[in-house]
């Protein structure tokens, strides 16, 4: 990996071990454009790129007319309302009211390591494993400075981008839109693939061609959302995993989003992706400085499967800061399914007690311990426990489950306020709301405006107090609705468009403390189930709750939607009873454990209530996740067949970085009549390795790694829904 300045032809060059971007200094004004991304090239061709873009614009030669070259330069940085009438990047109001702006080059730097961001979560890197170039770009009319900055990794094809912007007015600049990155690339018959969803069924994959104008996918509920994910990617070859060009982006940012394709006139795509302009407006004071949160792209020559791979590797070492990246997590079982509100001290030590003869490690109190909560409607802010529930309080019972040999979890959820609560009585204002309208509840309950100090402060304080009152290893941090109404009494009515950046930022500060000062608290994000699963959240926790549907065949689509993108480690997968409460459809055990070991695997019911045959099945899954986990956890992960294409099997693989071993999970979903035996092909195998092979703890043979990865195995079809098989290869010393 390297990054160049190359004075002669004013060319930046950003190399990864196989791919390249380029950018250069154009014209006297210092024009920054993008020339080049994709696979490495000879830098000394570096003229002969310069030399593709369309005639120069040179003012004192006066050949092209401006409006016609500022219309098609790739500019890696667009402003506004001067000429090119694209997707912008930067929109402003500066003190007199105008909005046009321009930003050309002023200076760069390249170096060693990699900067976090102040209040944002970021990759990071130190001065052996990364570099940075920052270019300065500035509009000196407007008294504007934007500082872009790219970041590369040893052994990563991505390249990590932000931007920053510096007020050097003497007046306020009010930034009405903050892309963070603006891409322009030749139109070569891309089609944009992007998640969407909805509660219980989130990042379904959805391709589209890209017509001309505007497509894009974005939220502006004030988090990542259910219904479309920050993460977009042009593909060539539809979802081949091993095949066509893949531009694949994701922005590491929990709140609203943009992420789009611009297909202008001339057939040229400009790509974007930054803070939704919706519900936005940031107020610059001068001498100043707004960060806008990184987008990281991810180039792949050979499909999908790669750009996949890339993505796991980034996070899993330059995002994922928990302790817990890199270990097993304990198996836990988690109330909520089981009992609902419904539930008392008593009710959890039973379910401990029969927990612990399965081998689970760890029992999680859901929803429902605090307040007066016997339902939904109520005690959101009033973080106290519930001693009618919780008998002689958190502290004994916490005892009372570690006895029984069981590390104990709880959960929350900080952000929000019942206003059937002692907490509304006496801080109604601490809602969001507009003054003067009623604000729109949604599962009964409102905001918190946490961007206020004093609302911070009070919330961080019960976290604390519960967390230090017993000894609880374990938080899932919930959040069960979207923001609207917004308004804030802190904020002045100059302010009111920053609040639902400043809210992300409150969050990630809260996160912040309590990851300082809890660092061996695991942490589990989790937002009306995967509201909020974004790479943002991950620099705080290393997992987070994939969807409230744990239905095995239901997963299947969400977890491949979210392992496109994010490891497996952070999938947050648990075993739940049957019929499935979300979609009422009855699955065999086994097929839930298989599933869910693909994620950090747990329970989601009541132990002491399910067959005997099921709870006699639960240690041998806990034998698997303890063998698998590892491969798992660390492993480079390969998308092998999809119920997506076929309608009848799913498999998918997790191999470890040595190529030693695999682990292969196939799901028969639907059978057919008079139906044949399907071939399986791993990936990532070594060649000359001997590998044997064993289906479900059934030894059926060996073969080395090239034939099985081209004659592949086979997998016997069977009557019956919903069967799954666990493949293991395990190569011979
Ligand atoms: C939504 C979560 O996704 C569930 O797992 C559960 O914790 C409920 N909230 C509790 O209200």
């Amino acid at each position: 990996m390297d990054i160049r300045y190359l004075e002669k032809d004013r060319i930046f060059l950003i190399e990864t071990d196989n791919t390249a971007y380029i950018m250069g200094i154009v014209d006297e004004e210092g024009f920054l454009g993008h020339f080049y991304y994709g696979d490495k090239i000879d830098p000394e061709d570096s003229s002969y790129i310069l030399s593709l873009i369309e005639p120069k614009y040179t003012p004192s030669e006066n050949k092209r007319d401006r409006s016609s070259f500022l219309d098609r330069f790739p500019f890696e940085y667009p402003g506004t309302n001067v000429g090119d009438y694209r997707n912008t990047g930067l929109e402003i109001e500066d003190s007199n009211g105008n909005g046009s702006v321009m930003l050309c080059y002023e200076s760069h730097r390249i170096f060693r390591g990699k900067n976090g961001i102040e209040g944002l979560p970021a990759t990071f890197g130190n001065e052996q494993d990364s570099i940075t170039l920052e270019i300065s770009l500035i509009d000196k009319i407007v008294g504007i400075r934007a500082v872009i900055s790219y970041s590369i990794f040893e052994g990563i094809d991505a390249i990590v981008r932000s931007v920053k912007f510096e007020n050097l007015s003497d007046d306020a600049i009010y930034l009405k839109k903050v892309m963070t990155m603006s891409f322009d690339m030749e139109n070569e018959d891309y089609q944009l693939l992007t998640l969407h969803g909805s509660w219980a069924r989130e990042r379904m994959m959805d391709f589209r061609s890209i017509g001309y104008g505007d497509t894009l996918v974005e939220s502006f509920r004030g988090e990542s959302s259910h219904q479309f994910q920050p993460f977009m990617a042009l593909v060539q070859n539809g979802d081949s995993q091993d095949s066509g060009k893949v531009y694949g982006f994701s922005f590491v940012y929990s709140g609203n989003f943009q992420a789009g394709v611009c297909r202008s006139q001339f057939d040229s795509l400009r790509l974007y992706m930054g803070i939704c302009e919706k519900n936005f407006c940031w107020k610059l004071d001068p001498g100043k400085d707004f960060m806008a949160p990184e987008v990281i792209m991810n180039y792949s020559s050979c499909g999908l499967g790669k750009m996949t791979r890339t993505f796991h590797d980034l996070f899993r070492n330059h995002l994922i800061r928990s302790l817990y990246k890199d270990k097993e997590r304990p198996v836990l079982i988690n109330n909520w399914e089981a009992t609902y509100f419904d539930f008392d001290s008593d009710k959890l030590i039973s379910i401990a007690k029969e927990a612990k003869k399965c081998g689970i490690e760890m029992l999680v109190m859901d929803d429902g311990w605090f307040g007066k909560r016997n339902d939904d409607n109520t005690s959101l802010g009033d973080w106290y426990v519930n001693e009618d529930k919780i008998k002689g309080g958190l502290k004994k019972l916490v005892e009372e489950i570690n006895a029984i040999g069981l590390k104990f979890g709880i959960w929350m959820e900080p952000e929000m306020i019942s206003p059937a609560s002692e907490l509304y009585e006496k801080h109604p204002d601490w809602a969001i709301q507009v003054p003067g309208r009623e604000p729109c509840r949604s599962r009964n309950q409102l905001v918190l405006d946490i961007t206020r100090e004093e609302v911070f402060e009070y919330v961080y304080g019960r976290i604390k107090d519960i967390i230090s009152s017993a000894n609880i290893e374990y938080l899932k941090w919930d959040m069960n609705r979207q923001l609207s109404d917004l308004g804030s009494t802190g904020l002045g009515k100059d302010r009111q468009g920053e609040l639902s950046h400043r809210y992300v930022l409150a969050v990630y500060a809260l996160q912040e403390r309590l990851v300082k000062d809890f660092p061996n608290l695991l942490l589990e994000n989790c937002s009306g189930g995967g509201a909020r699963f974004d790479a943002g959240m991950l620099y705080y926790s290393p997992q987070i709750w994939c969807s409230d549907d744990a239905d095995a065949i239901e997963r299947l689509k969400i977890q491949e939607g979210t392992s496109l993108i994010y490891p497996l480690s952070t999938m947050g997968a648990h075993v739940s009873d049957c019929p499935n409460h979300t979609v009422g459809r009855t699955t065999p055990f086994k097929t839930r454990g298989d599933v869910a070991l693909s994620g950090t695997f747990g329970y989601e019911l009541d132990v002491t209530r399910i067959s005997e045959d099921d709870r006699k099945a639960i240690p041998g899954q806990i034998d698997n996740y303890h063998k698998y986990n590892e491969l798992v956890r660390n492993g480079d992960y390969y998308r092998l067949a999809s119920y997506r294409h076929n309608h009848e099997y799913d498999a998918w693989e997790a191999v470890d970085k040595d190529g030693k071993r695999a682990l292969v999970t196939y799901v028969q979903v639907i059978a057919t009549p008079n139906g044949k035996n399907k071939i399986i092909r791993p990936a990532g195998l070594i060649d000359k390795l001997l590998y044997e092979i064993w289906m479900d703890d059934r030894y059926i043979g060996a073969a080395k790694g090239k034939t099985l990865e081209n004659a592949g195995i086979s997998v016997p079809v069977r009557q019956g829904d919903y069967h799954s098989v666990l493949i293991y290869l395990v190569a011979k010393e």
